[in-house]
């Protein structure tokens, strides 16, 4: 006999586990399908949540070896121990996977460990459970985008998975992507003492944010050690005994440049994963990049089969999931549920970290629209100055004609948080004169966003 049920969700990552919390805090009947031994999905497990963990003791090595003598702390040269920061990233994610476990508990929400099948709309097989639903939601988030000819064998060349788990610093590692893992796990070696180099297909790193961040932030990391080889491509790795020999041309062709590398991580992006769901036989399509073609209330083109997440278009961010996660609860619930897409931000985890919601320059005058732009350097910020940490700037994008804020971009320490306030003004279509009227809390960073909605039309008070 099949288990009756509401809802399967095939998946337990930040989009699978919200949207079965959600959909049973409204009381319909859940059970999840994963097949990893831990709940999270690769956010929790092998990405978001341990590379956060690496780059938050990475960060307190680099103080403590580059500004704590400043500060007046003299506790001679720190000596890293990389077992005990690897047991305090796993503890990381021990704790984050045991939470989703308790909160399924709580819900009465039943973890089904196995891989999920979908035999049928309304059918679902794990193993040797069968399981009957009335909605199914396939939340299976996406794998590593791998490079023909470049075989990974996560020692030393690695994936972003590999890049969490090496047992000695990599002399020389080099990144091939540009991108947010490329920059953050190249952060946390080199901080660690690794020379790192950057290979970037584009001409610049961080494709799709604004031109000037990119510009500024690129300046940052190269005077933090990091070297750039942009406009170029990999391709060969060899192993050697000596290390890795790794060719390197320019990507429009020309000479291949060999340089020598201990570790190589290959971070170029991610694809749909939907392995094992049976997709074809179901006759539920997918887009050429094999992502899963949904419409604007996530249904698949197979009525009662829904996606969310990596796995279907859109930003591959785990809020980005969750966000979708709930709003598909919610309506299969019979509520009302929707995600503002003009309105998610993203951080790039680095230091200064990077961070933006909405519109960049580029998007805006590629779409036509008159702009006013503000600008406020952490270099003039009160709180910033004290602690020393003046790199980076926030920048509010306004209309020029009605003054509603269409992106905000700030690269700085804590970038990440303060985002979140110009993501609550946006969502309540705040204009850059809402934002330059509200009392913030002296001092702080956050006053850098204030001085920055001043800028957007009139004068900073601090510049
Ligand atoms: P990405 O899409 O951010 O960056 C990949 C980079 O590799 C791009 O700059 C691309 O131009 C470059 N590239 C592609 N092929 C190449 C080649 N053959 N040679 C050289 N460069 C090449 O992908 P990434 O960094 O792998 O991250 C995967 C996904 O995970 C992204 O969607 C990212 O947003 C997400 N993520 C988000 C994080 C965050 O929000 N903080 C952290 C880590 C990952």
């Amino acid at each position: 006999m099949a288990d009756q049920l509401d809802l399967v969700v095939i998946g337990a990552g930040p989009g699978g586990y919200e949207c079965a919390i959600k959909a049973a805090q409204l009381g319909l009947k859940v059970a999840v399908v994963e097949k990893n031994d831990r709940l999270g999905g690769t956010c929790l497990n092998i990405g978001c949540i341990p590379s956060k963990a690496m780059l938050h003791a990475s960060e307190l090595f680099d103080e403590a070896g580059h500004s704590f003598e400043g500060m007046g702390i003299e506790v001679g040269k720190p000596k890293l121990n990389l077992k005990q920061m690897l047991a305090f990233k796993d503890e990381a994610i021990d704790g984050n996977t045991k939470g989703i476990e308790f909160l399924f508990k709580k819900n009465k929400i039943e973890w089904v460990k196995g891989e999920g099948e979908i035999e049928a709309a309304g059918k679902v097989r794990a193993g040797d459970r069968r399981l009957e639903a009335k909605h199914i939601v396939i939340a299976t988030g996406s794998d590593v985008a791998r490079l023909p000819g470049i075989e990974i064998d996560e020692k030393t060349v690695v994936s972003s998975t590999g890049a969490l788990e090496l047992d000695k610093v990599p002399g020389k590692l080099l990144v091939i992507g540009g991108g947010v893992i490329g920059l953050e796990l190249g952060s946390v070696w080199a901080r660690l003492g690794a020379e790192v180099t950057v290979v970037e297909y584009l001409d610049a790193i961080l494709p799709g944010m604004d031109g000037e961040v990119v510009k500024n932030f690129t300046r940052i990391l190269k005077k933090q050690g990091f070297a750039f080889k942009l406009g170029s491509k990999v391709t060969k790795v060899e192993k050697q005994k000596s290390g890795l020999k790794v060719s390197v041309e320019p990507a429009k062709g020309g000479e291949a440049q060999v340089l020598d590398a201990d570790v190589v991580l290959v971070a170029v992006g991610r694809t749909a994963y939907t392995q094992g769901l049976g997709l074809d036989k179901l006759g539920v399509k997918t887009d050429k990049r094999g992502r899963v073609e949904i419409d604007a209330g996530y249904k698949t083109s197979v009525d009662g089969i829904y996606a969310i997440g990596d796995c279907v278009a859109g930003p591959m961010l785990a809020h980005k999931a969750m966000e979708e996660g709930v709003a598909l609860a919610e309506k299969l619930a019979g509520h009302y549920g929707a995600v503002n897409y003009a309105v998610i931000p993203g951080v790039v985890y680095t230091a200064p970290e990077v961070a933006s919601v909405g519109q960049t320059e580029e998007q805006l005058k590629e779409a036509g629209i008159d702009y006013n732009a503000g600008k406020f350097p952490f270099t003039a910020n009160g709180r910033a100055k004290a602690n020393k940490t003046t790199d980076g700037f926030v920048k509010i994008l306004a209309d020029k004609k009605t003054d509603r804020v269409l992106g905000v971009h700030i690269i700085g320490v804590n970038a990440g948080e303060l985002i979140a306030e110009a993501a609550i003004a946006m969502e309540f279509s705040a204009s850059s004169e809402d934002i330059a009227r509200i009392c913030f809390a002296h001092p702080t960073l956050s006053e850098a966003v204030k001085e920055a909605a001043l800028a957007v039309t009139g004068l900073p008070i601090h510049m």
